[in-house]
């Protein structure tokens, strides 16, 4: 069983490098290790709840959903017994009640592109490398009138070429995108800060707390090597040329027991610091190698969205950027001198007091797309949406993938990036 597991994660390729390295080890997802308040995260401009409590649908508005692909993970990983409570989730087809709309959606799913014809929206999620170029002609050939297409993904635009459709198609395919930058459909970031109000402000901690056994500088973990858009082992080892980083992983010098999650936050609560080190670096990018530092305790040292998109988003003050600093080895003094100066290196924990993380429990995030919520959203925005008007975008055009150019302003990062030509020693995206 654990075989099978962890070859299905290792296929997974899910793209939550860092969570799947502590779940690839941990037998649960709930037991994942956290520091700090860490709540069910949802956001979303159309956010409507759905509860078990069906309310009495109007047939009249009833739509309909259908999911094109759904072909890699979900029946895998729905079909484990420790995920039991997720079984539902592929039981198709099956009927939605979204008593905030007084209104039902019929949910079902297909890998059969004639399929799609006469419902109201088609949703593309799971179908990453699966989607061949001439399913795009079948898809666009049996589409009905006014059918919205929907794309759910929570990975940057480099690692979803299977969604990407060919250029004669990229501007009259998908209506709406479910994506964790803040101009989506649907908006679902990774995590998310939230100051606290003087009415809701908890008694404040003792933040010394985050100098208690930190008596190393800085770690790394990583089970993704081969990155598309940057060389992310190329900078690691730029930063070991300076100074010490412990790394751990497939990519890194040590092996974790991954199915001790108490290991895991005693290992990497050692270091003061943490390279969280995106995959992509795309405008408002910031996943959960991030997020689940600050909850870990740590203060990530960041690359991947700009300088700015971490000053909006982060918690004010929590982490460091490496487009901070004109050189690699400014970078390491600032971090040495942190280390040595306890005042200093609290001053990066102040916001703790002024605010809380919230993020998704790792397995609601990852069957996310299939769930009531996310089909209650979907049949609110179809009730509010003229079709008339509804406007078709290039998601993959200057807006999202345009926002993937570079990892930094600073002259001594571009060295980092991959040549246009860079030829990948693995077909595998998440090499
Ligand atoms: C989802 O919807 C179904 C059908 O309306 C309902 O039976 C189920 O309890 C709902 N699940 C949640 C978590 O609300
Ligand atoms: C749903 O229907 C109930 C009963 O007919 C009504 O009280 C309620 O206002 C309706 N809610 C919405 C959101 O239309
Ligand atoms: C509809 O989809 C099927 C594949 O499922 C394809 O063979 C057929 O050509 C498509 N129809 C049109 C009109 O493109
Ligand atoms: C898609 O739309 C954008 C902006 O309107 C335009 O610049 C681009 O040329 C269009 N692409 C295609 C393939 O029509």
């Amino acid at each position: 069983m654990r075989a099978i597991r962890i070859w299905f994660l290792a296929a997974l390729s899910f793209g939550f490098n860092f969570v799947v390295m502590i779940y690839l080890a941990s037998d649960r997802f709930s037991n994942m290790p956290s520091v700090g308040d860490v709540s069910l995260y949802r956001n979303s401009r159309y956010f409507i709840a759905a509860t078990a409590k069906p309310a009495e649908a109007d047939r009249s508005c009833s739509k309909s959903i259908i999911y094109f692909g759904l072909r890699q993970h979900w029946f895998t990983f729905c079909s484990f017994p420790e995920f039991a409570q997720y079984k539902h989730m592929i039981e198709f087809p099956r009927t939605v009640n979204c008593p905030e709309v007084n209104c039902s959606v019929k949910v079902d799913y297909t890998q059969n592109a004639a399929d799609i014809i006469g419902h109201d929206i088609v949703v593309f999620t799971d179908v990453n490398e699966w989607m061949k170029p001439e399913m795009w002609d079948w898809l666009h050939g049996n589409r009905t009138e006014g059918q919205i297409w929907t794309m759910i993904t929570e990975e940057s635009p480099l690692y979803v070429p299977g969604v990407q459709p060919p250029a004669k198609y990229a501007n009259n395919s998908f209506d709406w995108i479910d994506s964790y930058m803040s101009g989506a459909d649907f908006v679902h970031p990774y995590g998310k800060y939230e100051k606290y109000c003087e009415y809701n402000r908890p008694p404040a901690i003792d933040i010394r707390q985050f100098l208690i056994g930190k008596t190393k500088l800085i770690s790394w973990m990583g089970s993704h090597c081969e990155t598309l858009q940057w060389d992310r082992m190329k900078f690691v080892e730029a930063v070991k040329q300076i100074i010490t980083v412990n790394t751990y992983g497939k990519c890194g010098d040590q092996e974790v027991p991954w199915n001790n999650d108490q290991i895991i936050l005693d290992t990497l609560g050692k270091y003061k610091f943490y390279l969280s080190l995106e995959n992509s670096c795309c405008n408002e990018y910031l996943t959960e190698k991030f997020w689940r530092a600050l909850e870990m305790g740590m203060v990530p040292v960041v690359l991947g969205a700009p300088l700015e998109h971490y000053r909006k988003l982060a918690p004010p003050n929590s982490f460091i950027h490496v487009d901070q600093f004109n050189t690699l080895a400014e970078l390491a003094v600032h971090l040495i001198t942190l280390h040595s100066n306890d005042e200093r290196y609290l001053e990066y924990h102040k916001w703790r007091n002024e605010g809380k993380l919230i993020s998704y429990g790792q397995e609601e995030q990852y069957v996310r797309p299939l769930n009531n919520e996310t089909q209650c959203s979907m049949l609110g925005k179809l009730l509010n949406t003229d079709l008339k008007t509804q406007r078709k975008l290039d998601y993959f055009g200057p807006r999202w993938y345009g926002s993937c150019m570079k990892c930094g302003e600073k002259e001594w990062i571009s060295k980092f990036l991959h040549a246009e030509d860079h030829q990948r020693s693995n077909s595998d995206i998440w090499a």
